[in-house]
């Protein structure tokens, strides 16, 4: 039986109770795999590695390093979420690296998203290797991967090119001689986050839209500045808020803030006001290969463009992208 393909047999997770007996099977194998070695985890907070952290601290408690990088890309109160959730609430062995300058020293000046991917890409590994290389008797390196990236390495395999290089921050390097320990591969988003509400994590962490591994690089379009990062770091925030206050977080797919590198002038207490226009996209998906636009009522609009406006410093215009994918992608590089 090969273990990375998903068994016929195997019952789809959609109750809690399925979700416990599942936990317990796999405590059972992880200790099992594991004994009394340990276990490294690159942590990024995301719904997949916050699950696997979470099942393995059930598993093998301090036996589990997690390392969370954060690389200054992060949306506005994520890493403290970590270091709330994992340090704190389930007392886990938490390195936390504020690699922010690293990553922002090597990004300034960089404006193609392909040569920015692949140092956000690049810094992770290194920033990650360092903290690895300083503990000693790691055995294990645990993955939060799941059913579908086992499905898409392989038709990326047998296909052509993909449209974008999506690597995840979170590829780790082949030269690390750890067995992997993959205790959510054959499952499903949607059963990784019932298991993750099985075993107690947040819910907003559970059902947080998809974030891209670069996270806001991507969003804070061509050569990334602090000042403009803050700005979107700040905005993104607002639209969270206000997508959360108005029900439809559940309900649309990914939504986020984009900023180009383009001024526009404007006015603010009777002042000329040169600013960065913030765009909107708010898309829904099944498989994020199209993705259609989110019909988002108009004074939830006018909501958002004035709290952007007047509380974020350096925007003076709100915009809401229409374009579906194709011909748009889902992000703007
Ligand atoms: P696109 O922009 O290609 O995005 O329509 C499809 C989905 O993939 C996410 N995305 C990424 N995820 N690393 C990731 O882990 C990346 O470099 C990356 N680029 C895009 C995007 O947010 C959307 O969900």
């Amino acid at each position: 039986m090969n273990p990375n393909v998903r068994p016929e047999s195997m019952e789809r997770i959609t109750t809690l109770a399925q979700a416990n007996a599942f936990i317990e099977e796999q405590v059972k194998l992880v200790r099992e795999q594991v004994g009394d070695k340990k276990v490294l985890l690159a942590l990024s907070g995301g719904v997949d590695s916050s699950v696997v952290a979470a099942l393995l601290i059930r598993a093998i408690g301090k036996q589990l390093v997690c390392v969370h990088v954060n690389h200054g890309l992060m949306r506005k109160g994520e890493s403290e979420q970590v270091i709330e959730v994992f340090g704190k609430a389930l007392d886990a062995n938490l390195i936390y690296v504020d690699a922010t300058d690293r990553f922002l020293d090597l990004l300034a000046g960089v404006s193609d998203p392909e040569k920015k991917r692949k140092i956000i890409g690049g810094e992770f590994i290194k920033v990650f290797d360092e903290e690895a290389a300083k503990l000693e008797g790691i055995d294990f390196l645990a993955q939060g991967t799941i059913y579908p990236d086992i499905l898409e390495s392989i038709k990326a395999a047998e296909s052509g090119k993909p449209v974008k290089s999506h690597h995840n921050v979170g590829g780790l390097p082949e030269d690390m001689k750890m067995e992997l320990v993959e205790p959510v591969k054959l499952l499903f988003k949607d059963e990784v986050r019932v298991v993750g509400e099985a075993l107690g994590l947040p819910h907003g962490m559970v059902y947080r839209q998809p974030f891209p591994g670069p996270g806001l690089g991507v969003r804070c379009l061509g050569a990334i500045t602090r000042d403009r990062l803050h700005a979107l770091r700040e905005a993104d925030a607002i639209l969270r808020e206000e997508f959360d206050n108005a029900g439809l977080a559940g309900k649309v797919w990914q939504y986020f803030i984009a900023i180009p590198d383009v001024k526009s002038v404007g006015v603010r207490n009777e002042m000329r006001y040169e600013g960065w226009p913030a765009i909107i996209r708010a898309v829904n998906t099944t498989d994020a290969m199209s993705a259609t636009i989110e019909e988002i009522p108009y004074a939830l609009l006018h909501k958002i463009t004035d709290r952007i406006t007047h509380e974020v410093e350096g925007i003076n215009r709100v915009l809401y992208d229409l374009t579906p994918k194709p011909i748009g992608t889902i992000e703007w590089e």
